[in-house]
This record gives structure tokens, C-alpha cells and sequence, in this order.
């Protein structure tokens, strides 16, 4: 670990893993015009061809093109997803937990909304604008939705904590002064298992009072 980060100690761990930590669309079919190419690849398990196809995504303001199949999902490439160079994205704040639309863990800005990355299909991410909880941070300076939930503690095993934050930041964008039960409903989607809710609610109180 850096000389910096050591000297900065347990602050600057949750400082990182809020920068490091991560509502719903199911997937239609891409136009073919959109794609940069596309081919048949073999199915690793069985054997049978499956179509896929080199894309372009905006990822937190940076290009990144990779290869996926059809049935690729967002999370995947995020998490796990090689760029056409050979460099891995990952992007793992954006957490892999129920892989059905149902705990929230996984949540992404696309275009400005919360989106369940485990249910969107890479494909129809194509010229959208794709911001995960690292994307969310300027630099040094963490977003107002980040620095609120270190303020009031809304977190305990923090698993659930990027899918919150980046569902958080979305729920302001969309209202800026939302009252107890709006931010109650924006955030329904999204699943803690410790229990911190009211911690939760009280950051994205204090966010919307700066932001
Ligand atoms: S992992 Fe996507 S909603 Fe649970
Ligand atoms: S802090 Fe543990 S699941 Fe939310």
C-alpha cells in the first residue's frame, strides 16, 4: 500500500471503499447498426453458437469496447469484462448477490438512473452514460451521497453499501429535497441486510441539504 494511504489509515480505507463500493431494466434487443461487429462464438459448456458482438460503452466518462455475447450481462462486463486491448475493467463496486433484480447490490447510474446492472443486458448499454459508484467521487473529493453515509454511519457489513450510494445519488438527481418517505420509496429497491436503513436515511437527508 502506498506511504499516503498507510499514514492516512482507517479513514482513508472507508474513504476507498465507498469510492469502491455499489432499479431495474430487462433487456431488448440492439439494433445491428449499433454493433462494431459481431460473429458466432461456441457456447463453452455446450458447444452451441451463441452470437456475440464488439460494443462500445461510456463507463464513468471513459470509452471502454469489448467483445460479449448477446446474453452478457452489464454487471458482467463491469466486474469481470476484458477491453479489446487485454485490460481488465473492474469495476467490482457493483456487487454480484442475488443476479435477479431483487436485492439492489448491483445498482448503476445509466443515463441518470438506478438500474440494475445484473439485469440489463451489456448490449442495450450502447451509447448510454453508465456511472458506477466509482464514477461517482471527483478526484479526492467524494460525492455529497459518499461523505453523508461516513457522516451518519450507514453502514455495517457494507455490501449493499455501493447499490445504496450510487441509488442514492440517482434519487437526487431526480429530486433534489425529497422528504422521508420519498427517499424511502427511491430506495426500495435496494436490500440491507444489517438493518441500517434509518442510517441510510438520514445520509441521504444530510446529501440533499448540500447538494
Ligand atoms: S445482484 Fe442485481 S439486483 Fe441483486
Ligand atoms: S450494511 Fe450489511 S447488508 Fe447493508
Amino acid at each position: 500500500m502506498p506511504e499516503k494511504e498507510k499514514k492516512q489509515g482507517t479513514n482513508i480505507s472507508r474513504r476507498n471503499f465507498l469510492k469502491g463500493v455499489g432499479t431495474g431494466t430487462v433487456a431488448a434487443t440492439v439494433a445491428p447498426s449499433v454493433l462494431i461487429g459481431s460473429e458466432k462464438a461456441a457456447d463453452a459448456q455446450t458447444g452451441d453458437a451463441v452470437a456475440s458482438a464488439t460494443i462500445q460503452l461510456n463507463i464513468n466518462g471513459e470509452t471502454y469496447q469489448v467483445e460479449v455475447e448477446a446474453r452478457t450481462t452489464l454487471l458482467t462486463v463491469l466486474r469481470d469484462g476484458i477491453d479489446t486491448g487485454g485490460n481488465n475493467i473492474d469495476l467490482t463496486g457493483a456487487k454480484l448477490i442475488c443476479d435477479r433484480g431483487e436485492c439492489g447490490g448491483c445498482t448503476v447510474m445509466v443515463d441518470g438512473k438506478s438500474v440494475y446492472a445484473c439485469m440489463m443486458l451489456a448490449m442495450d448499454a450502447q451509447g448510454k452514460q453508465i456511472t458506477t459508484v466509482e464514477g461517482l467521487a471527483d478526484g479526492e473529493n467524494l460525492h455529497p451521497v459518499q461523505e453523508a453515509f461516513i457522516k451518519h454511519d450507514a453502514l455495517m457489513c457494507g455490501f449493499c453499501t455501493p447499490g445504496f450510494v450510487v441509488a442514492s445519488a440517482a434519487l437526487l438527481g431526480e429530486n433534489a429535497n425529497p422528504t422521508l418517505e420519498e427517499i424511502k420509496i427511491g430506495l426500495s429497491g435496494n436490500t440491507c441486510r444489517c438493518g441500517t436503513y434509518p442510517f441510510i436515511f438520514d445520509a441521504v437527508k444530510t446529501a440533499s441539504q448540500k447538494m
